[in-house]
């Protein structure tokens, strides 16, 4: 089946969080993760099945969701996971902040690298953790880790680690010796890692791996907490299904046990998009990924038009991340919006002040729009 990935989809008045920030004025929308396209038909399907049978109560998990999710992970990620050590959540940012409410006690430390999304540096201050942070640097024209800055910030109250791989923002896809180096400091110094891997389906650069940390050796896989979900690969975010890969008995069960008393249930919307996703929807996938990379090359080409903004490819991810210091522009965001333009500001991200994020997960012919509204108001080089 072939989707169309042009067909503009009319989301004003609909409550869309991502088109609501502007309703009422002519502003493209190009700022939280959420893309503007019709989910594959499998999942439509699987929703108007639910709502067919008609019962809203409560759900547990599908036997086959847990089935093609360990399958899943055995050929995405090489990565053979017994069903027992999955724990499904309604969402992955109450997934960072329980991995940070069952590890350590009050006032440890946890470090986040930044810049990062937003909720990494939330979630350990609400789980009464201390956070720490230690900035990427960009290495070769691509953001990774500063391992001296890590290990300089390690203390004998630090107890997670929290890694966003493909990471978000600036998309890199770490590599397997970058991910080992990581993976060593942590066994030597006793800190859980926290890796949140929900953009790793969405590889742009076909040169890159996406390598699940858990995978370098089963003492790594037992003081890591994998954090994934179908949600920002297929667009159903707005529906919360995701899960945590815990190998450890003991951390599981506390995770498990804090999980149903802080998080709702899991409705069977979530669930049957899920698997509905993840069984049958690779077609739709594989064509999602032909056409963000032709967004992706196209918004690369058009921001290094600017004047004094700076994009680096991206490994993964549909979220441009753009320099834009060298602009010297005071409140970028406003003056984009002005010309009709909404972005995520770098200060969203911690320590991002200076860049902004566009997210080209949408119909080219908007970013169209959008790259001729911003020639409106940008110098080009
Ligand atoms: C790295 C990362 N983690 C988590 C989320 C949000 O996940 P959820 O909506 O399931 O809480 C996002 C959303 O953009 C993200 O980029």
């Amino acid at each position: 089946m072939i989707y169309d990935f042009d067909e503009l989809i009319d989301r004003a008045n609909t409550n869309s969080f991502k088109w609501d920030k502007y309703a009422g004025k002519d502003i493209i929308p190009l700022w939280v993760a959420d893309m503007d396209f019709k989910s594959a038909t499998p999942i439509l399907e699987a929703l108007e099945n639910v709502t067919k049978q008609g019962v809203m109560g409560y759900w547990h998990v599908p036997d086959e969701l847990v089935e093609v999710t360990v399958k899943r992970l055995a050929e995405h990620h090489h990565w053979d996971v017994p069903k027992e050590w999955i724990v499904w959540l309604p969402g992955m940012v109450p997934g960072l902040t329980l991995t940070c409410m069952c590890v350590g006690q009050d006032d440890d430390e946890v470090i986040t690298t930044v810049p990062i999304y937003g909720p990494f540096m939330k979630a350990p201050l609400a789980a009464r953790k201390k956070l720490v942070k230690v900035p990427l640097q960009l290495e070769d024209n691509r953001w990774t880790f500063d391992f001296e800055a890590i290990k300089a910030a390690i203390t004998p109250r630090t107890r997670v680690f929290m890694l966003c791989n493909p990471y978000n923002p600036g998309g890199t896809v770490f590599t397997r010796e970058e991910l080992q180096t990581l993976a060593d400091i942590c066994l030597a110094n006793n800190i859980v890692i926290c890796a949140d891997e929900i953009h790793c389906d969405l590889i742009l650069d076909i040169t890159k791996q996406h390598i699940s940390i858990a995978t370098l050796s089963p003492e790594i896989a037992r003081q890591t907490v994998t954090l994934l979900s179908p949600s920002k690969t297929f667009n159903i975010a707005g529906l919360g299904c995701s899960f945590a890969v815990i190998p450890d008995d003991e951390l599981r069960a506390k995770y498990a046990a804090m999980r149903y008393i802080l998080e709702p249930m899991i409705s069977a919307y979530a669930f049957e998009a899920a698997l509905a996703a993840y069984r049958d929807g690779e077609e739709w996938r594989q064509q999602l990924l032909a056409y963000l990379r032709k967004n992706h090359a196209y918004i690369l080409q058009e921001m290094n038009t600017f004047k004094g903004f700076k994009m680096l490819p991206l490994d993964a991810t549909y979220l441009a991340w753009i320099d834009v210091r060298e602009a010297g522009i005071e409140n970028i965001a406003q003056k984009l919006e002005e010309a009709g333009v909404g972005i995520s500001e770098g200060a969203f991200f911690f320590d991002g002040a200076g860049f902004i994020r566009l997210n080209f997960g949408t119909q080219t012919s908007l970013l169209q729009e959008a790259i001729s509204r911003m020639k409106k108001v940008l110098e080009l080089k």
